[in-house]
């Protein structure tokens, strides 16, 4: 059957996620409440594309932007491309910082062009919109908190990638420490052995384990449920300041974790009163997005244009 499409705008809410949390790396994410708004719209030719915020000004307008190429993705998997795509992206998400921005982008763009198509609902369902999303990043720990919500626990089949999510225990308030900085994340994959010591492999799945029970029910636990032997180590010397910040955290029994591929910090409980990170970080206190990625029809109205920091606490 061939595809037809909307003819008025559509638009999402798409939140920033840490993923790894320390052990669980590329299976373990956390949304988080920082948000991108992105509207579409199906146009007679071209690909246009506007961005304001985090990224205006330095990424492509055409279609070599990140959600349109998530878009053209989408499309070909439901069947066909419209002639033409109108983007607006209202960006929040630093980055480059492990905070999910190409997930966060990639995502949108695989609703988008659901919601684009008249019975794209029925030709991709929210399973598949997964699958596609982590085939299209190449690994699920970000793309599942971001469509998903809550604290997600993600793994791939020969079919693709699944993922659940968890609502976190109260009492669970990340901090993130970002630093100007950028970390490119396929630097950060580059820096990871092939092969990993038995010995480690084993005590990473423990305190994966361990996190799930910490992060669920037992926030208590969180300080040795997020020790990390698979990926931090490796990654360290790339990134000196953010081993440096989870080292003087941790000292301070704050169990802090590099944020995906870094160089973010996230920290899952309160730094101490008046802890001090040193020059060149933000902190900021983040809540938990427990729903994940958010549509609906229209434009972007006056508040998701807001390209302030939405959803941001301090
Ligand atoms: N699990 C990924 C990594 C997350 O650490 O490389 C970053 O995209």
């Amino acid at each position: 059957m061939p595809l037809t499409f909307e003819a008025g705008p559509v638009r999402v809410r798409v939140p920033a996620t840490s993923a790894n949390l320390g052990p669980g790396f590329d299976a373990l994410g956390l949304a988080l409440g920082l948000y991108d708004d992105v509207a579409a719209e199906v146009t007679s030719g071209g690909v246009r594309v506007s961005v304001t915020g985090q990224g205006a000004g330095q990424l492509p307008q055409d279609e070599r932007h990140l959600v349109a190429v998530a878009m053209q993705a989408t499309f070909d998997a439901l069947g066909g491309q419209p002639p033409g795509l109108a983007l607006e992206c209202v960006n929040r998400i630093p980055q480059a910082r492990g905070l999910g921005s190409s997930s966060a982008a990639i995502v949108a763009g695989v609703l988008l062009a659901r919601a684009l198509v008249t019975d794209g609902a029925a030709r991709l369902d929210d399973a598949g919109a997964l699958r596609l999303a982590a085939e299209i990043e190449g690994h699920p720990d970000n793309v599942a908190p971001c469509l998903l919500g809550g604290f997600t626990l993600a793994w791939t089949e020969p079919s693709g990638a699944r993922a659940v999510s968890l609502a976190v225990a109260e009492g669970v308030r990340p901090t993130l420490f970002v630093p100007q900085e950028r970390g490119l994340t396929a630097t950060a994959r580059a820096a990871l052995p092939s092969a990993v010591p038995h010995a480690d492999a084993a005590f990473n799945a423990g305190r994966a384990a361990l996190l799930v029970h910490a992060l669920t029910v037992e926030p208590a636990l969180l300080l040795p449920a997020t020790v990390d032997r698979l990926h931090q180590g490796y990654r360290a010397a790339g990134m000196p300041g953010t081993n440096a910040l989870v080292s003087a955290l941790r000292a301070a029994d704050v169990a802090a974790v590099v944020s995906g591929a870094g160089p973010t910090v996230l920290a899952l409980t309160e730094p101490p009163e008046g802890f001090d990170p040193g020059t060149g970080w933000q902190v900021w206190r983040l809540s938990i997005e427990a729903s994940g990625a958010s549509f609906a029809r229209g434009r972007l109205g006056h508040a998701e244009r807001d390209p302030v920091a939405a959803g941001r606490k301090s």
